[in-house]
């Protein structure tokens, strides 16, 4: 079926939509992008997403596009256009294009591009690969450092998903001074003894929209969270581990670098939070 996507103004089937050679989102990786999910037909925690979309967009410099109730009517537009119950909204601002290729930023006033489609996944709250848990293998993080402004500079996270099917895996973990920062596309835990450990957030990660989601969640379920950094050796000891994101709500890991978690099976811990997550966000949808 061909998509209705929104191009700088205008929904168009996804075959007419068109964005410059010379934007600088395509020659330079100069955008940012918000992914947002869609569970029945309702977006999850747009508010996390403007507000962090806003914060990049600050970072760089770069002008915001639209007002965020305009953002809000184009998300819900594309939803019911395309008829989407489960799935994702993708959104990218790029800092637009002045008609050629410069490393200088073009003058202030220079239109951003806005573009956004969706992609519909049925099944994506009740998936099996939730159900298996996912392996990892470790990788080096050689990202930049501002890995909190999320942009679109996604070539070596989309390498070590790459490095990790290569092992057979799922998914990759990056380690940087001996630490893990994050997960390719995802925000990283472990479980001991019952206490959730993640790492702080500081320019190191992207701050996670599902990750403040499921640390509150958690802290009202009674569970113990230790905000610290932590090491690939801690989490391979752990008794269950798992990531989150906005595509994937809480995956439990149940392999690292080939050490099998607990039994191998999804950890009672992320089981629980990914079901509360769940529960909590389809109530909360707008
Ligand atoms: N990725 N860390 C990184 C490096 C990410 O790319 C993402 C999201 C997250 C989780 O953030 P959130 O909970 O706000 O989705 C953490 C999106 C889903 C993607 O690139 O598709």
């Amino acid at each position: 079926m061909t998509r209705t996507v929104y191009v700088n103004g205008e929904y168009l089937p996804e075959t007419e939509a068109k964005v410059s050679i010379f934007d600088r989102g395509f020659l330079f990786a100069d955008a940012v992008y918000e992914v947002t999910s869609v569970l029945d037909g309702k977006l999850i925690d747009f508010e996390g997403h403007a507000v962090r979309l806003k914060r990049s967009l600050d970072e760089l410099e770069m002008a915001e596009p639209c007002t965020k109730n305009e953002l809000l009517d184009i998300h819900r537009k594309l939803v019911e256009l395309n008829g989407i119950e489960e799935g994702l909204v993708y959104l990218q601002v790029s800092r637009g294009s002045d008609g050629d290729r410069d490393f200088v930023f073009p003058s202030a006033d220079t239109k951003p591009s806005l573009v956004l489609f969706t992609q519909n996944k049925p099944g994506l709250a009740d998936s099996p690969a939730a159900k298996k848990g996912a392996k990892i293998i470790s990788i080096e993080d050689i990202r930049w450092g501002r890995r909190d402004i999320k942009t679109v500079q996604l070539l070596y996270p989309s390498m070590g998903k790459m490095m990790a099917k290569k092992a057979g895996c799922d998914d990759a973990w990056l380690i940087e001074d001996g630490y893990v920062t994050e997960g390719t596309s995802n925000n990283a835990y472990y479980v001991k003894d019952g206490k959730i450990v993640t790492r702080p957030l500081s320019t190191d990660i992207l701050h996670g929209i599902t990750r403040k989601a499921v640390l509150r969640m958690a802290a009202e379920a009674q569970m113990e969270v230790e905000e610290r950094l932590f090491t690939i050796d801690e989490a391979k000891d752990a008794d269950e581990a798992f990531t989150t994101s906005a595509s994937a709500f809480v995956m439990p890991v149940v392999e690292i670098d080939g050490v099998t978690l607990g039994d191998g099976s999804p950890g009672p811990i992320a089981k629980r939070l990914r079901e509360i997550y769940l529960d909590e966000s389809r109530k909360a949808a707008i």
